[in-house]
């Protein structure tokens, strides 16, 4: 019986081997039949250049692109300059032929529930007929891989704390230009933002900016705490580890010209779109006093705002990094250097 065992283990492990070895040969045979290896585009977009000047600059091509039916998720944090970004996509989609969907979560939560995580993972992964897609809504940020599913790129924009709720605050008072007929949840309050200081009003409490730390950081309860050590971490090691990039407001156009290098199947044209578009998408709150010097004090000496600020000093650093290994041509728009580096000895032949 013993014996009987061992050979069935034999004869798995050799069933095993034949099966890896076909398994692999399908997959090579996959690979080598799409893209093809004369298509000179998919090579530019792995580096895999060869070598020919006259194709260094030629476009992506589009039936390749859209082989990897990407999906995007931008889970956009309010009043970050976020409306002016996702006009540019919905002014590309029918150009770049990617769909722009928009996520409304009931009740103006950020987070839902696991279930409904689970629903929505598992719906945008297998909603063939969309991709590729760019998903955007309010809602933190949600961790595919515990649903074992594919995982989507990420991004996001982040702003000056201080400034999203100075601009928040006074949106929910006299809502802008966007859509200037639309009433507000607090039309016809007049305490300007440093009155509202003064008199310790709950709308202008730090508390109020601990948003961008748990928009990042994810759907744990640890998230929502604020002034939780934890969250600042986890919103730092997401953004570096979950997202493909993310942006400042202070900066979008770069941010629009790196995502154009990075997602060119929903971002090509996007600069010199956004560039010429730019009064049409600019949203601006209707009336903005700026905070007094005294209120400025009064809240960054407040826990929150470090921590907030702390994540968007980081944020700031690492986008610029990426920013400055782009070229800025004579129009001050900023380019992909090009390719710097090449495959070699690539054996057998
Ligand atoms: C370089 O690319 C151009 C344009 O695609 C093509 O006409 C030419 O034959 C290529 N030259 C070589 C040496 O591959
Ligand atoms: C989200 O859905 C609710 C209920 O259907 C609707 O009233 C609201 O206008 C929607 N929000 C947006 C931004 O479209
Ligand atoms: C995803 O949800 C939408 C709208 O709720 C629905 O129309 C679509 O069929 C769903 N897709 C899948 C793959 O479940
Ligand atoms: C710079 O802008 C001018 C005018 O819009 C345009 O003609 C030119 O091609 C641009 N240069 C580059 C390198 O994009």
């Amino acid at each position: 019986m013993f014996k009987r065992c061992i050979s069935t283990k034999k004869s798995l492990v050799f069933a095993s081997l034949i099966f890896c070895i076909i398994t692999v040969l399908i997959l090579e045979l996959k690979v080598l039949n799409f893209p093809k290896n004369s298509d000179l585009n998919f090579n530019r977009l792995h580096g895999q250049i060869n070598l020919n000047e006259s194709v260094k600059n030629r476009e992506y091509s589009t039936k390749y692109l859209h082989s990897r039916n990407l999906i995007v998720i931008y889970n956009r944090i309010p009043k970050t300059g976020s409306t002016s970004f996702i006009n540019v996509a919905y002014d590309l989609c029918k150009k770049n032929s990617f769909n722009v969907i928009h996520l409304n979560i009931t009740k103006n939560s950020h987070f839902l529930s696991l279930a409904d995580q689970a629903r929505f993972v598992y719906n945008i992964t297998s909603w063939n007929e969309k991709k590729p897609a760019l998903y955007h809504g309010h809602v933190g940020f949600i961790n595919f891989q515990v649903f074992g599913a594919t995982v989507p790129i990420f991004i996001n924009i982040l702003r000056k704390p201080l400034d999203r709720l100075v601009s928040y605050y006074y949106f929910l008072r006299y809502g802008d230009n966007y859509r200037p007929n639309l009433i507000r949840k607090k039309h016809g309050n007049k305490v300007t933002f440093d009155e509202c200081v003064k008199e310790k009003r709950p709308d202008c409490h730090p508390d109020n900016m601990w948003l961008q730390i748990p928009f990042l950081c994810g759907q744990s309860a640890f998230c929502w705490i604020p002034g939780n050590e934890w969250a600042l971490q986890e919103a730092k090691k997401n953004l570096v580890e979950k997202y493909l990039l993310v942006g400042i407001t202070e900066d979008i156009t770069s941010f629009i010209s790196v995502l154009e290098t990075v997602l060119p199947e929903f971002f090509k044209g996007a600069s010199e779109h956004f560039a010429s578009s730019l009064k049409k998408h600019l949203r601006k709150t209707n009336k903005k006093i700026e905070p007094s010097e005294e209120t400025v004090t009064e809240i960054k000496s407040s826990p929150i705002w470090q921590m907030e600020n702390e994540l968007y000093e980081f944020a700031a650093q690492q986008f610029h990094f990426i920013k400055n290994q782009m070229k800025m041509n004579e129009n001050g728009t900023l380019l992909d250097k090009g390719i710097h580096f090449k495959f070699e000895k690539i054996y057998p032949k």
